[in-house]
């Protein structure tokens, strides 16, 4: 495609965004950002699978949503594949990984006191990116087309640049003081912004174009990999070229469940996403949630009791499986749910223990990324990325045009001190070389009588897994619509603090009273999660939406 075409191509889509798009057999794609929706759109009518237009996606949202979507950070994507010849549910793991010379105590202070924001800006907050390999692996061994094609669209629309929209223009504008302390990031991003500029990135394209030509080695070794770590040696930085020569994607088991007769695929450790969903939906399982209504405080209730439970398990014993022992089978077996929530009564709020002070909550963001995608060849991807924190670490690699993440505070700074999204956790995810840091991302597959019925996830932080389950719940138990199931109001509890996060409008008055007396603490936050999902229908025929939250586009054909 010549420039000038693409950017008439750009002016047209910049104006026509799309949250929801209904009954299309050839392909549907969902992701945070209108544009990025189109290139995985284009490449599936151009005959590639699912697999390429993620990897398509992937590419262009380090583009046109650099709040997360990323080359700098990682993610996991969740595959199943229908081909003749080739059925299987796969998981890719491309989490960051920790710098060879990280240490447990890194972020403490001589005292042994947490350094602010030692781990979440600047050098030291930056995990080895993973995405790059990830993505690339997925494509050469589960795609069709080959990485240029798949790579041109993001180097053209970070060369001749795009049409940013509002989300953007608003965070680019609200981080700029931020932005100061980095110039590489003040290059790229300094300014002010509206909704409409066209912005362009010429050193992105660069770096991209390295990827395309050379694959891996375009990106982990040669020219990006000399920015990289001239980056790290300026500014007191550990990622060394080892580190990234060293980086690989693991291929993984998917994790299994089932919910009342669906069957349930997602993502395992290093992410605790796909053993939580689980072992919640086995604790619901036992409930008739159906039954009173999806705000009332009965519903609420219940699923707040077991919120509790698991995330109290998830802050002791999950971590990264290669490294310590995770009970993977215990925690999403159905008996040990039964057995957790035995204790739970219904005239009395449950009690999780006291925690460290703190306002865990004061730097929340939205800013990693999911995506959903289906072929109409019964090939499903469902990815969830992030370079963790809006911005990630808000360093912009200088001459490579890409933020580098802050997933290092993912790791467990210190026992009990919670992390930004207000997690705590414990030995099973302290610091150690080349380790990667609990995830709380839940890329999920849902199959109904063995058909694909549902591809989801969501941003979130630590809300990920609760906005994940609440649309499934919304689906299975409460008869909603996609549209529906994703757009209604959510709320959160995740054991300590001990309060139920609300989004507003979820609640009545009444209900909210009787939960009060009942002893819980409701806390009314912000609109959480941005879930970006396609329903399968029994006919074949597919529905997508994307979050009313956010600002992307569902299409399909
Ligand atoms: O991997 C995780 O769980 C976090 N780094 C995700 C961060 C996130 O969802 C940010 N957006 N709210």
């Amino acid at each position: 495609m010549n420039k000038r075409k693409l950017i008439l191509l750009l002016s047209i889509l910049f104006f026509s965004c799309n949250s929801y798009s209904h009954y299309d057999r050839g392909g549907m794609v969902s992701s945070a950002n209108d544009l990025a929706t189109r290139v995985g759109i284009d490449i599936i009518k151009k005959g590639g699978n699912a697999v390429d237009a993620a990897v398509g996606v992937g590419f262009a949202l380090a583009v046109v949503y650099p709040q997360a979507g990323n080359i700098g950070g990682g993610g996991f994507m969740i595959i199943h594949l229908n081909n003749p010849d080739l059925k299987l549910n796969t998981s890719i793991d491309y989490r960051e990984k920790a710098p060879l010379s990280s240490f447990k105590d890194m972020y403490l202070d001589d005292s042994g006191n947490v350094i602010d924001e030692l781990s979440t800006t600047g050098s030291l907050a930056a995990g080895v990116p993973g995405s790059v390999a990830g993505m690339l692996y997925a494509l050469e061994k589960y795609g069709t087309m080959n990485r240029k094609e798949i790579l041109e669209y993001s180097v053209n629309i970070a060369d001749t640049g795009f049409f940013i929209e509002e989300g953007l223009a608003d965070a680019l504008n609200s981080y700029q003081s931020e932005f100061m302390q980095f110039p590489g990031t003040m290059n790229t991003f300094g300014g002010k912004f509206k909704t409409g500029d066209r912005l362009v990135q010429k050193e992105l394209a660069n770096t991209l174009r390295r990827i395309s030509e050379k694959g891996r080695d375009g990106f982990y070794r040669g020219e990006t990999a000399d920015k990289i770590v001239q980056l790290m040696k300026n500014t007191d930085g550990i990622i060394s070229y080892e580190d990234l020569e060293r980086y690989q994607p693991v291929e993984r088991d998917v994790i299994k469940g089932t919910y009342r007769g669906y069957d349930i695929i997602s993502m395992g450790p290093p992410s605790s996403g796909g053993i939580s969903l689980i072992y919640l939906l086995n604790i619901l399982e036992n409930y008739d949630i159906s039954k009173s209504g999806y705000n009332s405080s009965e519903n609420i209730q219940i699923m707040t009791e077991a919120m509790r439970r698991v995330y109290a398990d998830r802050s002791e014993f999950m971590g990264d499986a290669d490294f310590v022992n995770v009970p993977i089978d215990k925690l999403t077996s159905k008996k040990y749910a039964l057995s957790r929530i035995k204790d739970f009564k219904i005239d009395k709020a449950g009690n999780s223990s006291e925690i460290n002070p703190g306002n865990p909550f004061a730097n929340e963001s939205e800013e990693t990324t999911h995506y959903s995608i289906a072929d109409g060849k019964g090939n499903l991807v469902s990815v969830t990325t992030t370079i963790n924190d809006v911005f990630g670490n808000k360093q912009v690699v200088d001459g490579a045009g890409f933020f580098l993440n802050n997933e290092m505070d993912d790791f467990v700074s210190k026992p009990g001190v919670p992390n930004i999204y207000g997690l705590v956790g414990n030995e099973a995810n302290a610091i150690q070389p080349e380790k990667r840091m609990l995830s709380s991302m839940t890329p999920t597959l849902v199959f109904k009588n063995g058909k694909p019925f549902l591809v989801t996830g969501s941003p979130g932080g630590g809300r990920i897994i609760t906005t994940v389950l609440q649309n499934i719940v919304n689906l299975i138990d409460h008869n909603m619509t996609l549209k529906e199931s994703i757009d209604a109001p959510r709320f959160h509890h995740q054991w300590l603090p001990d309060e139920i996060q609300i989004e507003k409008r979820l609640v009545s008055k009444e209900d909210d009273e009787k939960l009060t007396v009942l002893g819980y603490y409701l806390k009314g936050i912000s609109d959480f999660g941005r879930v970006n999902a396609i329903l399968i229908n029994e006919d074949g025929t597919m529905e997508g939406h994307s979050d009313r939250r956010g600002y992307g586009s569902a299409i399909g054909f």
